[in-house]
């Protein structure tokens, strides 16, 4: 029997920070708890829900749901001739892992420091920063399949990543529940400073080191973007839109500031925060949700609102957004 709780408080596990409250919830510290938890009757017709750190979630009301909140441990070092391979359980924290790779002398996920949340909710959306994505430093992950009732392995190519995208937003959507991810981890180190921001914080280093670069992707996230600790937030709220060359070329000869970046298919990604920037909604407050005011791309919510009120803020952005430039943003986090 799964050691479920009734009507458990959410508020804790969502960094936004809204009250929300579960039907069900258990504590998910094994694979074993995990398949009595999904066995178990109390649980029978109730849609399941996995939380990680709650990082990159919308709750907009109670889950009449059986929540499993992940907490699998779990860190396991192999390798092939050419990496390390590194078994992380999914309920580790994502930044902690960093750390741990890089001070046991693996270094590769530098550049991924700070981002906030669980090594199993690293997948679903494929985190990226500072010009490196998860799919990038990945083997293999270890999940539960619900069709089949059997644990199985998945490769790279089976995850399907794309830009904040995996098979786990789409088609594996309620089918996989990820209890461990296997990092792939060069044994010969090479840099990422492709990104400008960062490539300017490094440079009075000449030839900086894994953990150098790590403080330098801190330092950065830091100044602009909140601490969940202390804001209410979810990261990124709106994904970078991707649109084709002469839509890209059309905008940029309207706004010659326009910010983008060619992709390797020939399209161009936005960027968001400078749209969303430019309707004026930086550091807005709508009562108790609102804009930050260093990073437009990111909503907040600032204590006593609710997930309703933060989409409704959303919407509006979005509409904006639209009537201005023609182009959709679409929410990054997963709405429940
Ligand atoms: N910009 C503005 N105004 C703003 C925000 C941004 O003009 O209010 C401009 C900036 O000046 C810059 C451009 O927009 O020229 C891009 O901004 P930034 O470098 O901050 O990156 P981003 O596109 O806003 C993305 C990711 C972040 C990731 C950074 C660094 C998405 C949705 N967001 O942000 O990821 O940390 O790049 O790689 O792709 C997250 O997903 O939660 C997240 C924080």
């Amino acid at each position: 029997m799964a050691d479920f709780h009734e009507f458990y408080p959410l508020r804790a596990h969502n960094t936004f920070g809204f009250d929300s409250h579960a039907r069900l919830a258990a504590h998910i510290r094994s694979e074993s708890d995990l398949v009595s938890a999904l066995s178990d009757p109390r649980a029978a017709g109730l849609p399941v829900v996995v939380l990680g750190g709650g990082s990159n979630v919308v709750l907009t009301g109670d889950l009449d749901a059986s929540v499993l909140l992940m907490e699998i441990p779990g860190y396991e070092v192999g390798h092939d001739a050419a990496n390390w391979l590194v078994t992380v359980g999914a309920g580790e924290n994502w930044h902690a892992t960093v750390g741990r790779t890089i001070a046991d002398g693996m270094p590769g996920l530098e550049n991924l420091a700070l981002i906030p949340g669980t090594v199993g909710a690293a997948p679903i959306q494929n985190i990226g920063a500072y010009g490196v994505e998860l799919r990038e430093r990945f083997h293999s992950l270890r999940a539960l399949d619900r069709q089949t009732g059997q644990f199985v392995t998945l490769d790279l190519d089976t995850c399907a990543f794309g830009y904040r995208d995996s098979l786990f937003k789409r088609d594996g959507r309620d089918r996989y529940i990820i209890t461990a991810v296997t990092l792939r981890l060069p044994k010969v180190w090479q840099p990422v400073l492709n990104y400008g921001e960062l490539a300017r914080e490094l440079e009075s280093i000449p030839a900086p080191d894994a953990a150098q670069i790590r403080a330098a992707v801190i330092a950065i996230r830091s100044r602009k973007l909140p601490d969940p600790a202390q804001i209410g937030n979810a990261g990124s709220f709106f994904k970078n839109p991707v649109v084709e060359a002469a839509r890209r070329d059309a905008l940029s000869a309207q706004y010659p500031a326009l910010v983008s970046y060619p992709q390797p298919d020939g399209r161009y990604k936005l960027a968001a925060g400078w749209l969303i920037d430019q309707c004026g909604f930086k550091g807005l407050d709508d009562g108790p949700v609102g804009v930050y005011g260093k990073q437009a791309l990111v909503l907040v919510h600032h204590g006593g609102g609710t997930g309703a009120a933060l989409l409704g803020l959303a919407n509006r952005i979005a509409d904006t957004v639209e009537a201005r430039f023609g182009v959709r943003i679409e929410p990054e986090p997963v709405i429940l």
